[in-house]
């Protein structure tokens, strides 16, 4: 049997944490520390300076992840950056990645849009390249300057994000890894959260900031989350008794709370970076799952859940043997 295993892990945050009255004194925002800190768990979050691109934030996460891994960069023969904040139109952020690497051994690299779900859309795509054989050594990312789409006016969705990338190396193995993956989409949601501007003659036009109805995606993701993950773990053939960590996406500590809590997991049992990041996005899970890993909770040969949720509206789980 040929499985897709995380050989490697990497991440990398741009600055100092840039604490709520940091960011409500430099916005001018009507808002509070506690009033954040109750709603979303939210702290701190890190702003990447202005000319930071989400390829150059994935490069060190990258060059943390093979390191680990003890692949060299030329090693690698797929490359997958999942992103909603790319450096250009074109080419990808991938392709501009792999430059920054060095690799020049002219293996596929593509970006994956599907926001704060894209690192469970990139890492399953990579898992079926690796499945079918055709492929032995993918470097799957997620990266964001999520900063740059926000509106710094708007008090109810500039508070809730941040900047960040991670990064992992998924191998051919002969030992068990990615054991199921789950990933859906339903476009009919697309009005909830969205960034709705538009590229028209080379130029964007019309709104591109977020836009967020806050109450619709927090019942939507609770939902939806409950829903992926119990696929992939009966996928598996696991149940929920079988999972040691937790790795959800770190947009809210309430929607994590609940999703634990439909799950039968402990708090405990969840790899928590929200607080100290805010939102990253498609580099949330990665980077949160990098934390735990280099923090020495999550071990070799346990059984993790990555579970993520993102406009679209889409959502995406993976349980694995790390
Ligand atoms: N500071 C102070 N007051 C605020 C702030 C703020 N930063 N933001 C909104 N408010 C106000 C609102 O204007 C409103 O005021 P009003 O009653 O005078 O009209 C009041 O707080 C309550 O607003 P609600 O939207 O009802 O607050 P809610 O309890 O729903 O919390 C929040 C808002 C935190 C956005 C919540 O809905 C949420 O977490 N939703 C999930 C959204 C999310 O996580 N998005 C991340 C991206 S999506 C993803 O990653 C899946």
């Amino acid at each position: 049997m040929n499985y897709a295993r995380i050989t490697g892990t990497g991440s990398y945050l741009p600055g100092a944490p840039v604490s709520n009255d940091a960011l409500i004194a430099a916005y001018g925002l009507d808002s509070s520390d506690t009033w954040i800190v109750e709603r979303t768990g939210i702290k701190a979050r890190h702003l990447a300076a202005a000319g930071t691109t989400s390829s150059g934030l994935a490069l060190p996460a990258c060059q943390r992840a093979l390191a680990a891994a003890g692949r060299r960069p030329d090693e690698v023969d797929l490359l997958i950056v999942a992103t909603t904040t790319p450096d250009y139109i074109f080419p990808s952020t991938a392709a501009l990645l792999q430059a920054k690497l060095g690799i020049k051994n002219g293996c596929p690299a593509f970006d994956v849009q599907a926001v704060c779900s894209g690192f469970m859309y990139a890492l399953s795509i990579a898992e079926k390249f690796i499945r079918s054989g055709t492929h032995k050594c993918a470097l799957v990312v997620g990266a964001e300057v999520f900063s740059r789409i926000l509106d710094w006016r708007d008090r109810s969705t500039c508070v809730l994000f941040g900047d960040g990338a991670g990064a992992v190396v998924l191998e051919a193995s002969a030992e068990p890894g990615i054991l199921a993956t789950a990933l859906h989409a339903d476009g009919s949601y697309s009005n909830i959260l969205s960034a709705p501007g538009q590229m028209s003659g080379g130029q964007p036009i019309g709104d591109p900031f977020v836009r967020m109805d806050g109450q619709a995606v927090f019942k939507m993701a609770v939902k939806v989350l409950a829903e992926v993950a119990a696929e992939a773990i009966a996928a598996a053939g696991l149940s929920n008794e079988n999972i040691d960590w937790l790795v959800p996406h770190q947009a809210n500590i309430r929607i994590i709370q609940s999703t634990a809590k439909k799950l039968g997991l402990p708090m405990s049992r969840c790899i928590l970076t929200v607080a100290d990041h805010g939102n990253t996005s498609a580099a949330s899970i990665p980077l949160a799952f990098d934390e735990g890993v280099r923090s020495g909770r999550i071990q070799a040969g346990q059984t993790v859940l990555f579970e993520g949720v993102g406009g679209g509206f889409t959502c995406g789980a993976a349980l694995l043997k790390f």
